[in-house]
């Protein structure tokens, strides 16, 4: 079959990779692409901009299923645009992707669904939003409703700090007009897990969980980025929890969505926080994460173009997906600035030696240019390796990241300690 994989960046990569050189993968398309993704796809750069768009290019392409990386082209529609022209794609409708799109719908559809997540109010102006405030204790967590690119929630450990964003939020100069209504929140405390399922609007297939870790330092300590690296190893949860996770929070949201007419179809990603009273949501994606897709593709076994295509025909029932019993481990290269104004340009070197000491090297914010390889981006390269087990993952990629460099790179040294703490 013909595959066509909409985005650019690690997960994207991540995807193709896997994709890749596959019985059924006649021929593998990507747009934008990137240029690590151009060493196993054909790229079509720059990508069509608006759904129609898109869709016309699948269909110019002949491409028998396309696939969503991230969430912008589903909440601009795409999917509804190929639906129209009877085209095979994976990922939620707009009005699906709302559980992403807009914390507020998201919050309002957990409490209609009785799924478990933090206590809240949605306000709309800072009389409201005062008077909001004194109904949490501190620290409260503060969401602006709509996309923020990761920058869109705060937690006020003062009283002080809380009214001040939120007055900032709510006035459109903190994430513009992302903040014009603000989900004000209990905060909650434990484990964070990233639990991913793939759904054909009825069945899910679950991935297998990881940990992603968002704050830019080592130990948690600094402001949160996309996601400094993350790893995937069947012990993030037990198989009670698992049975928890799959019974309170992924099941209802599957038959709640469909009930009021937007089954999801996609990748559905919880971002759970494993409490004292179970597991609770803390957000929905409507897509994998970045970086943990990088871990889990690394893992993944088996055909994972017939399960894409499975997914957008209606036909998961029955369907599992098949893991490696390696645990693998990514760990995010960035550039200097990130995450605020990345410095660019850079050139990159070393990525062979990386390859050949053992890790895949997937490409998120890169370059071809007359100097060759350079950076493009806050998020530069995902170096993702497997081991016997996590401890050995974890060394095998950071012997990898050694072998790679780029003037002011930085990464986090600790990814998957929590793990090797956890179990020892
Ligand atoms: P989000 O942008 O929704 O992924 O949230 C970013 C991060 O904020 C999450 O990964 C958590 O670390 C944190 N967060 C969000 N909501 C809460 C909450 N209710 N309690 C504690 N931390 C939270
Ligand atoms: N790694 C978190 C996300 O993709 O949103």
């Amino acid at each position: 079959m013909r595959v066509l994989l909409i985005g650019s960046g690690g997960r994207e990569h991540a995807m193709a990779w896997r994709l890749a050189g596959r019985a059924s993968v006649k021929k593998l398309y990507a747009t934008p692409g990137n240029p690590g993704i151009a060493q196993v796809a054909e790229c079509i750069s720059p990508s069509p901009a608006g759904p129609e768009d898109l869709a016309r290019l699948a269909e110019w392409l002949g491409a028998d299923v396309t696939v969503v990386g991230p969430e912008a082209p589903l909440v601009a529609g795409a999917v509804d645009a190929f639906r129209a022209r009877g085209l095979a794609i994976v990922g939620p409708t707009a009005a699906a992707a709302r559980l992403e799109g807009s914390k507020v719908f998201a919050k309002e559809f957990m409490a209609r669904a009785r799924i478990p997540t933090a206590r809240f109010v949605t306000v709309e102006n800072a009389e409201d939003g005062v008077v909001g405030l004194d109904r949490f204790p501190l620290p409260v967590v503060l969401k602006a409703d709509g996309l923020a690119a990761g920058k869109g929630v705060v937690v006020a450990g003062e009283r002080r700090e809380a009214e001040q964003v939120l007055r900032a939020m709510l006035a459109g100069e903190y994430v513009g007009a992302a903040g014009r209504r603000v989900v004000i929140e209990e905060c909650l405390f434990g484990e964070e897990v990233s639990f991913i399922v793939l759904s054909d609007g009825l069945n899910v297939a679950a991935l297998e969980p990881t940990q992603d870790h968002k704050a830019v330092y080592d130990g948690d300590q600094g402001p949160n980025t996309g996601g400094m690296g993350a790893y995937c190893d069947s012990r993030i949860v037990t198989g009670s929890e698992r049975r928890l996770i799959l019974e309170t929070i992924i099941q209802p949201v599957i038959e709640h969505m469909a009930r009021e007419g937007h089954p999801f179809q996609g990748f559905l990603y919880a971002g759970l926080m494993m409490t004292s009273e179970g597991p609770k949501v803390l957000e929905f994606n409507v897509r994998m994460g970045d970086p943990e897709a990088q871990p889990l593709m690394l893992r993944l076994e088996g055909d994972f173009a017939e399960v894409l295509c499975a997914a957008a025909h209606g036909d998961l029932a029955g369907a599992r997906l098949a893991w490696q019993d390696a645990p693998s481990v990514c760990v995010v290269m960035a550039s200097e600035g990130y995450p605020g104004t990345p410095r660019t340009g850079v050139p990159v070197a070393g990525i062979e030696a990386a390859e050949a000491a053992g890790a895949a090297v997937f490409h998120a914010g890169t370059k071809l240019s007359q100097d060759g390889l350079v950076t493009s981006g806050g998020r530069v390269l995902g170096v993702t390796a497997s081991g016997a087990d996590l401890a050995a993952a974890i060394q095998r990629a950071y012997a990898a990241v050694e072998q790679i460099r780029f003037e002011g790179a930085h990464y986090r040294r600790d990814i998957g300690v929590k793990g090797l703490k956890r179990w020892g």
